[in-house]
């Protein structure tokens, strides 16, 4: 894919008292009316204060859960703009709309320096189907298109994709060219060795990443509960762990082609049951006992993993090793995000895929020390796999005026 023009790239005419129309991934947990996990809308804070800086108005949009193109007042961004307000000195206001007259007068009213949030664009029964129609109507909502919405961008909806086509120039943010440089450039290319680690609890869903990285990893460390489909493909005792049956062919496969490439834990913490974490032991691989189930890697292969860590020059880390949000079976997952956190000091490059590895990152106050934590889940999935996403296609290339 050619290389995508950025904010960056606009002239001062082009930003200068114009509305910037902003696509952001505010896709976040909300309990009652309470922001739970602000990492998403914190991400698109430098895309937003640059605009500012250089005298536009911002008005953003995104959608919020999957309230089936109607509204839902489950699904307001109201509090999301709300907590927006919080976090940046600008003025932002909120409109309970997108499609509509009101909307389009709102972000005509808007003054240089301020932040307009409009209401879910999933309330719009055209936005999934990438309606036409929407897509012009969202293109006079700006006078320039901004997509920093990374998590969003494997999706060809009319905020996402459509409105790329009608509203132009249509750049990248910055969290847009930020997730583009680590997960596209640096693993196209990576400075060797390039170790991999995979987890969470299906090979299903990952399997074409798998794929997609065996040819270029020097080594493909696997945990969570993934592993134990291997382990059943070794022919090893696997207990009442889960194990995808209908996967299991698949994982000899796997192992047969990858020679030495894929390193399995040699020992597993294992427990009766996820609550009852008093009785865990860590056992090797092979002697997981019928009534158990593994949980969680054991510390020889955290400690393995860890060493492979050390040796890696690019690092690229998706999915938790255990069920880390229920110690003791956090131990792995903290082990790998330790290796990672030295790593980085040591000086290279880490990269935490988006999900549940991003979120265990956050959970062991260790984000700030990867040299990146994705923001997309599915979306960081699909690219991983080689899939071009529909969001950063529709952008305007560089070298094009
Ligand atoms: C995500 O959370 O992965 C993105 O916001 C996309 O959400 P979706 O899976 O509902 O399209």
């Amino acid at each position: 894919m050619s290389p995508k023009k950025t904010i960056r790239d606009l002239t001062d005419a082009e930003l200068r008292g114009k509305r910037a129309l902003v696509r952001v991934d505010f896709n976040v947990p909300i309990e009652g009316d309470r922001v739970t996990d602000d990492t998403r809308i914190r991400a698109a804070i430098p895309t937003i204060e640059a605009l500012i800086a250089r005298g536009a108005c911002v008005v953003l949009m995104s959608h919020l859960g999957r309230p089936k193109g109607k509204p839902d007042l489950k699904y307001t961004l109201e509090p999301v703009a709300l907590h927006l307000a919080t976090l940046i000195k600008a003025k932002v206001d909120f409109v309970e709309t997108t499609d509509s007259d009101e909307a389009l007068r709102a972000t005509h009213d808007l003054e240089p320096g301020t932040v307009l949030v409009l209401e879910n664009t999933r309330f719009l029964g055209g936005e999934e189907k990438n309606e036409e129609r929407l897509s012009r109507s969202l293109a006079e909502l700006g006078d320039v298109y901004v997509n920093d919405a990374f998590g969003s961008a494997h999706r060809a909806h009319s905020s996402t994709e459509g409105v790329a086509h009608f509203l132009k120039p249509a750049v990248a943010g910055l969290l847009m060219e930020l997730e583009l440089k680590y997960l596209g450039e640096t693993l196209q290319a990576p400075a060797k060795p390039f170790v991999a680690i995979l987890g969470g609890s299906k090979i299903s869903g990952k399997i074409d990443v798998i794929e997609a990285l065996l040819p270029k990893v020097d080594r493909l460390l696997i945990g969570g509960a993934m592993a134990c489909t291997f382990f059943k493909a070794m022919g090893l005792e696997t207990g009442k762990s889960l194990v995808e049956a209908d996967r299991v062919e698949m994982a000899k496969g796997l192992l047969a082609r990858a020679g030495d490439k894929i390193v399995l834990p040699e020992d597993a913490l294992v427990s009766a049951s996820l609550d009852d974490g008093a009785s865990a032991k860590a056992v090797a691989r092979d002697a997981i006992p019928p009534d158990q189930a593994m949980f969680d890697i054991g510390p020889k292969a955290a400690q393995a993993f860890a060493d492979e860590v050390a040796r890696g020059r690019t690092i690229l880390w998706n999915g938790p090793m255990g069920v880390f949000e229920k110690p003791p079976f956090d131990k792995g997952t903290r082990a790998v995000a330790d290796a990672l956190a030295t790593a980085t000091s040591h000086g290279a490059t880490t990269i935490v895929g988006g999900g549940d590895s991003a979120a265990a990152v956050e959970q062991f106050g260790l984000a700030a020390k990867m040299s990146h934590v994705s923001t997309g889940g599915g979306a960081s999935l699909e690219f991983l796999e080689g899939k071009e996403l529909p969001g950063v296609v529709a952008l305007d290339d560089r070298g094009h005026a």
